[in-house]
């Protein structure tokens, strides 16, 4: 049995997805299982990973499990008790997803979000695998809403390049993690085949939509105010507006063979990325 948490999710369900086309025995955490649609065949299981009990009663007789704990600054501790519950349930091997540039003092605050959970990974006595991926391709789909009003999308990143990674190549390392113990003590950092700026993934989906995906540039005050107009704490945007400054100066320019050395393939291009997802941007 295979536990996998943040099941609904775009790592997660997909994760899940893969697994049970395996044929693997999956079991999905998620607050709401009846709005889960899991795929057939995948046992659903009520929790949250702020809720501890709820954790530890879903990875009951789990040999591993897949672990997303992180959604903000103040989910270090659930994040660390997702590995202590799994140690308790008698769970074997872990796989945490993490973020790339975790531990990195540069990215200040930002960088100390998935910290605990990995050194709590790394002291388990469990196998674990740790996955730090880059920037999802998937992030763009902030920008559906824009592209069909044929508005800017605003852009909080500059100019700056990521190693943007396609959700599907980390749920296949993260399966692959799962399922082989030989990924037991690695730590991958998981990007695509190239790095490319916000303006630069605006030209490829434009290229792809075949018209224009314009990106409005936010000052640092602009970013700000958004962040708070969302409701985030200060906190929570400190940390983001961290982050956004890290990339902007070029810090997460980083691209990595990870996903090869795993896979035995390429990583996925954002290209690929946006044909493949090109009817999400459609008019409605
Ligand atoms: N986005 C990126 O570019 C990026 C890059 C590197 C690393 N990461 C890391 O990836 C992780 C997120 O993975 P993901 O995108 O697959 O997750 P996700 O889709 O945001 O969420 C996974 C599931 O967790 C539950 N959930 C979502 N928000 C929650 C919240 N605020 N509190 C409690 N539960 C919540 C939901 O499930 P239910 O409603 O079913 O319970 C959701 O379907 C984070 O830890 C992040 O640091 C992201």
């Amino acid at each position: 049995m295979i536990l996998v948490t943040g099941a609904t999710g775009t790592i997660g369900s997909d994760v899940v997805r893969q697994l049970a086309a395996r044929g693997e025995k999956v079991r999905a955490l998620s607050r709401d299982p009846a709005k889960a649609h899991l795929p057939a065949g995948v046992e659903a299981a009520r929790g949250h990973h702020r809720d501890r009990a709820s954790v530890e009663a879903a990875m009951a007789g789990a040999e591993s499990a897949f672990l997303v704990g992180v959604f903000g600054p103040d989910d270090a501790e659930h994040d660390r008790g997702l590995v202590e519950a799994a140690r308790t349930a008698g769970v074997r091997r872990i796989v945490k997803l993490s973020a790339i540039g975790t531990g990195d003092p540069r990215l200040g605050v930002f960088g100390t979000w998935h910290l605990h959970g990995e050194e709590a990974a790394r002291a388990s006595g469990l196998e674990w695998t740790l996955l730090r991926p880059s920037s999802f391709a998937s992030n763009t789909l902030s920008w559906v809403a824009a592209v069909r009003e044929g508005t800017p999308a605003p852009n909080m990143m500059g100019a700056g390049r990521q190693g943007v990674v396609d959700p599907r190549d980390v749920a296949e390392v993260a399966v692959a993690a799962l399922l082989d113990p030989r990924h037991a003590g690695r730590t991958y950092t998981l990007t695509g085949p190239e790095t490319l700026s916000a303006p630069e993934q605006a030209a490829v989906l434009a290229d792809v939509l075949g018209r224009p995906v314009p990106l409005h540039g936010l000052s640092p005050q602009e970013r700000l105010e958004q962040l708070r107009a969302a409701g985030l704490s200060e906190h929570y945007a400190d940390g983001l507006m961290a982050a956004a400054r890290f990339i902007q100066e070029g810090g997460n320019d980083v691209v990595t063979g990870d996903v090869r050395e795993v896979l035995g393939r390429p990583a996925r291009t954002y290209r690929q990325w946006a044909e493949d997802h090109a009817s999400a941007f459609a008019q409605g």
